[in-house]
């Protein structure tokens, strides 16, 4: 008998330590815990209990009263206002979830015939809001501004996410932010195309912001000249070699013009003769 009690109550600790089931959920959308309770078990009566292991509150359960059973779900400390159901199966439902819902969920049978014991780790996400853009005008040089554009990508009030530069689908470059303070990552460009993308996310969703087209160069506006920053004597070389292959072009013009020329006044004066 003792033996049978000490098992039991090892699995019991057990399950409340490693038995927990992680559920993750965004800020105001709704989440079931699915059970799928026995006749038995319903008759007996569970109850669903929130909180840390040393201060849980009950926030759910099923009773048997007066030959009917009865769900009912309660609200300890207003945290869960009018958020919660229960059903016949057992499953708790917790509809416009808050971060303040965050924790351990157990559910266990208040009679100890058939054992119920398991437990939910919900964790409750921000809504990540959708980063924002900017030039970064820190980094205006006279200089290189033309050639070189840069930008920030910036979020605010949000931690624990990645912030992350796209081109196309491969990564730029990525930052964690993990406390308030640093929240943007910048990108220079030469020139822009609609690909580049800033990426918010956390475990288990992200938000994307195209990079707009006003704020930077595009590349198919940008001509050859205006990428290059070149110096006066590169020019003046450039301009050199312009003007000498544009010479030569209408030298070997004209030397073929000439040549057919005269090709055709030799085959004229064949057939005279
Ligand atoms: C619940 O369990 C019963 C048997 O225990 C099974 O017949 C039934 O299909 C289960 N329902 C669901 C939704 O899993
Ligand atoms: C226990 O939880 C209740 C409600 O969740 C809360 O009001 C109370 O302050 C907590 N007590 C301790 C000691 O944490
Ligand atoms: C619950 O899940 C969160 C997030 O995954 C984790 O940080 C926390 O340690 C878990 N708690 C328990 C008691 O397992
Ligand atoms: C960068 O240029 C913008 C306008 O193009 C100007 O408002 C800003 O003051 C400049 N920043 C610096 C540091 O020169
Ligand atoms: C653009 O300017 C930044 C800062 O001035 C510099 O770190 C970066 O290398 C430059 N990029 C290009 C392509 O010139
Ligand atoms: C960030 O939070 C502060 C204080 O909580 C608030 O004043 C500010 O408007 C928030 N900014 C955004 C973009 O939500
Ligand atoms: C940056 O991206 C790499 C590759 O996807 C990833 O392994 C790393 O965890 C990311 N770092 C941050 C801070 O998000
Ligand atoms: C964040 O910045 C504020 C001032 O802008 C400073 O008071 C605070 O200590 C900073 N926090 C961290 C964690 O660096
Ligand atoms: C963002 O996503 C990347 C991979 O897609 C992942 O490595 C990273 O941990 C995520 N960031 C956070 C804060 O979970
Ligand atoms: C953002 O999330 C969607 C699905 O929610 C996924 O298909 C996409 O690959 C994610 N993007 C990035 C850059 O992680």
């Amino acid at each position: 008998m003792f033996h049978v009690i000490l098992f039991c109550w090892c699995w019991w600790s057990l399950m409340a330590v490693f038995g927990s089931e992680s559920v993750s959920v965004t800020e105001g959308e709704s989440v079931t815990l699915h059970m799928n309770i026995t006749e038995q078990q319903r008759k007996d009566g569970i109850s669903w209990k929130f909180g840390p292991t040393d201060n849980k509150s009950l926030i759910a359960e099923i009773k048997d009263g007066n030959n009917a059973i009865k769900l009912y779900a309660y609200r300890p400390d207003g945290r869960f206002r009018d958020s919660l159901k229960l059903d016949q199966t057992g499953s708790l439902t917790i509809t416009n979830t808050r971060i303040t819902h965050s924790g351990l969920y157990q559910i266990t049978t208040s009679n100890h015939e058939e054992l119920l014991n398991k437990i939910f780790n919900i964790t409750v996400y921000t809504r990540l809001p959708v980063p924002v853009i900017i030039r970064d005008s820190s980094q205006n040089s006279s200089s290189s501004s033309v050639s070189n554009c840069s930008v920030l990508c910036s979020v605010m009030n949000v931690t624990h996410v990645s912030v992350s530069w796209y081109k196309g689908k491969s990564l730029l470059s990525n930052i964690s932010v993990s406390d308030l303070n640093i929240s943007s990552i910048s990108l220079h460009l030469v020139c822009l195309d609609d690909s580049y993308t800033c990426v918010i996310n956390n475990s288990i969703t992200n938000q994307t912001q195209h990079l707009n087209t006003d704020v930077c160069h595009k590349c198919s506006d940008v001509s050859e000249d205006y990428i290059c920053s070149c110096g006066f004597t590169e020019a003046v070389i450039r301009l050199v070699i312009s003007a000498l292959v544009g010479v030569a072009t209408v030298a070997v013009l004209v030397y073929d013009v000439k040549s057919r020329g005269d090709e055709q006044k030799k085959r004229s004066d064949t057939q005279i003769k």
